[in-house]
């Protein structure tokens, strides 16, 4: 019972998100990546690459999701860690999310074959989410 309310809330805020569940639910997909680029490496290492391969799509297509989750209204509150650069820069901010996302869908290609693997994740994974933090993220 209580289930069924949750999701119908959940879709009613959904027809209108509000910015507190935009910016929340932009920290929660990134959180979700952070921690599926974890079992990425771990698989990775186990040689586990068809799991490895769906997880990787998966955090392709949560970053195209990702990129509408910064409407110019949601640029503060919320604790959010985004700074306002994102917006002067908004090209520039979407093309880095899109060539994570492209990224990701090249690694899966190529991981296999891969004669430097922690190369690899480092290239076509992890190096994505330091370049556009280091800029656009507050710094840590
Ligand atoms: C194109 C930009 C971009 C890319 C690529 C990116 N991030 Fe982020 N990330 C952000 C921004 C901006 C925030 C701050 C969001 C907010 O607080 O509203 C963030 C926040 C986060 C957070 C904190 C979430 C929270 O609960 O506050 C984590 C964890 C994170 N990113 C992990 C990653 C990992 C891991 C990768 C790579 C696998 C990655 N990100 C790739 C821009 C990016």
């Amino acid at each position: 019972m209580l289930s069924i309310v949750t999701l119908f809330l959940f879709s009613v805020s959904n027809a209108e998100q509000s910015d507190e569940d935009i910016i929340k639910g932009r920290k929660a997909l990134f959180s979700k990546n952070y921690s599926t680029a974890k079992r990425v490496q771990a698989f990775v290492s186990k040689g586990d690459f068809d799991r490895t391969k769906k997880l990787m799509s998966e955090m392709s297509e949560n970053y195209k999701v990702l990129i509408d989750l910064f409407p110019e209204h949601t640029k503060e509150g919320y604790k959010t860690e985004a700074l306002p650069l994102i917006w002067e820069e908004k090209d520039a901010f979407n093309a880095l999310m899109k060539k994570a996302s492209d990224d990701m869908i090249k690694l899966a290609s190529i991981i296999e074959d891969s004669e430097n693997i922690r190369g690899s994740l480092k290239e076509l994974m992890w190096s994505n989410c330091k370049a556009c933090h280091s800029k656009y993220r507050v710094p840590h």
